[in-house]
C-alpha cells in the first residue's frame, strides 16, 4: 500500500515562488478534495494517540478542516480555537507573532471539562506560534495536552523546539 508519504507527494501542489520569490509554497487543498486523501490524513493523525484523548481543538481556519473530521472519526468532541474577537462568551485569549505583524487566538474560558485530553490538530506547523499559542489555551483553559498533530512540518522554523517537551506527530517532513 502507498505511505502516507507517497501519498501527500502524490496529492499535494508545489507552487514555487509563493507567496514571494524564493519560497515553495505547499497546497494541501487537493490532498482534502481527494477521498482517500482525506480519509488517510485524518486517520493518520490520529492513529498514535489512539485512546488518549477526550476532545481534539482545531485552529481558526485550515486546523478547522481537519479537527473535526479527526474528532468524528475517533468518537471525541470537537473544541473551536478561533482568531481573536469572534467568539461570544468570556475567553482565554494569546497573541503571537506573525512573520509580519501579530495575530490572536481565543478560545472559550469554559470550552473543556477539567482534566480533558486534548489533541490539537492543524495543517502546517512552521514556527509554531500558532500551535504554542493554542496549546497555551488549552491549558489555560484546564485541559491536559495529549498532543500535537500536523500534516506538514516545515523544516528549519523553528516549530519543533517553541512546543519542546510536547509529543508531535507530523506526517511528513517538508
Ligand atoms: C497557517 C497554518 C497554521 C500556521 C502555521 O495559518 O494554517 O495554522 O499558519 O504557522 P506558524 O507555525 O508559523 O504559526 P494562517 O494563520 O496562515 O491562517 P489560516 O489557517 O486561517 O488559513
Ligand atoms: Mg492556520
Amino acid at each position: 500500500p502507498e505511505s502516507i508519504e507517497a501519498l501527500l507527494d502524490r496529492l499535494c501542489a508545489v507552487i514555487p515562488d509563493y507567496p514571494e520569490p524564493g519560497i515553495s509554497f505547499k497546497d494541501l487543498t487537493p490532498v482534502f478534495a481527494d477521498g482517500e486523501g482525506l480519509r488517510r490524513v485524518v486517520d493518520a493523525l490520529a492513529a498514535p494517540f489512539e485512546g488518549r484523548f477526550d476532545a481534539v481543538a482545531g485552529m481558526e481556519a485550515r486546523g478547522f478542516l481537519l479537527a473535526s473530521a479527526v474528532a468524528y472519526a475517533t468518537g471525541t468532541g470537537l473544541l473551536t480555537v478561533r482568531k481573536g474577537g469572534k467568539l461570544p462568551r468570556e475567553v482565554f485569549r494569546r497573541d503571537y507573532e506573525l512573520e509580519y505583524g501579530s495575530a490572536s487566538l481565543e478560545i472559550h474560558q469554559d470550552a473543556l471539562k477539567p482534566g480533558a485530553r486534548v489533541l490539537l490538530v492543524d495543517d502546517v506547523l512552521a514556527t509554531g506560534g500558532t500551535m504554542d499559542a493554542a496549546v497555551q489555551l488549552v491549558e489555560q483553559a484546564g485541559g491536559a495536552v495529549a498532543g500535537v498533530a500536523v500534516v506538514l512540518e516545515l523544516d528549519g522554523l523553528g516549530g519543533r523546539a517553541k512546543l519542546a517537551g510536547r509529543e508531535i506527530n507530523a506526517l511528513q517532513l517538508a
